[in-house]
């Protein structure tokens, strides 16, 4: 049966976990990430929307040794360590050409052809929504237990080159690795705006 009302709400721990608590992680205690987490992760993520249920994130889970060495040469040296000790680093890429896909992915209509001829827009596009996949994966991580380090402090020109090279059209835009986070790792909480400093309600 169709859920009609969200009438149940998350209680503090899962917003402890999710939200208050989480923090982004620099080092990582020596503990695997496994390939069922990782497709738990995504089958989670897959379900966040985007515009057109485009999906246009491409993503690459560094899990090997080798893939991971490949991926921290790029890296700042801040990062490289960040990279190399985690069990996982994802590469968050997008597909320029993400539309080619949607006469699958959003069926009901014709949305490919909204974006036919506009390379412009779908970078906008891809761009906009891959990050919002990134952060349902985030999300999704915490979800069950693990914790990110987001980055963004490394050559992505070069990490498309060399791990999209099969793909022209793809775009490697920022890196997050996955793990337990080694609490000793981070600094203090930086501050939060409260509400009326950023938002207002009309
Ligand atoms: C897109 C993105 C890029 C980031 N790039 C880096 C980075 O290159 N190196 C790094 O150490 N932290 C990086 N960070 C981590 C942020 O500094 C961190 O998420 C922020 O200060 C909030 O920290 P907290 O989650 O522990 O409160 C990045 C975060 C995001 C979301």
């Amino acid at each position: 049966m169709t859920k009609q009302f969200h009438d149940h709400v998350l209680g503090d721990p899962a917003l402890d976990q999710l939200f208050r608590e989480a923090r982004s992680y620099n080092g990582w205690v020596d503990k695997d990430v496994t390939e069922e987490q990782i497709r738990i992760i995504y089958d989670l993520l897959k379900m966040g929307p985007t515009s057109a249920n485009m999906q246009p994130a491409r993503l690459v889970w560094c899990k090997s040794k080798e893939a991971k060495e490949k991926l921290a040469e790029f890296a700042s040296d801040a990062n490289k360590k960040k990279i190399l000790t985690a069990p996982l680093c994802v590469i968050i890429g997008y597909d320029i050409d993400f539309h080619e896909e949607l006469p699958w992915l959003f069926p009901h209509t014709d949305a490919r052809s909204w974006f036919e001829g506009d390379v412009e827009g779908r970078i906008k596009g891809a761009a906009r929504n891959s990050a919002l996949q990134g952060a349902y994966l985030m999300l999704a991580a915490r979800a069950i237990g693990l914790d990110c380090g987001p980055m963004s402090g490394i050559a992505l020109d070069k990490v498309t080159e060399a791990f999209f090279a099969d793909k022209p059209m793809y775009r490697a835009d920022w890196i997050c690795s996955i793990g337990y986070g080694d609490a000793s790792t981070i600094f203090d909480r930086s501050p939060r705006p409260e509400f009326d400093k950023f938002n207002r309600i009309d």
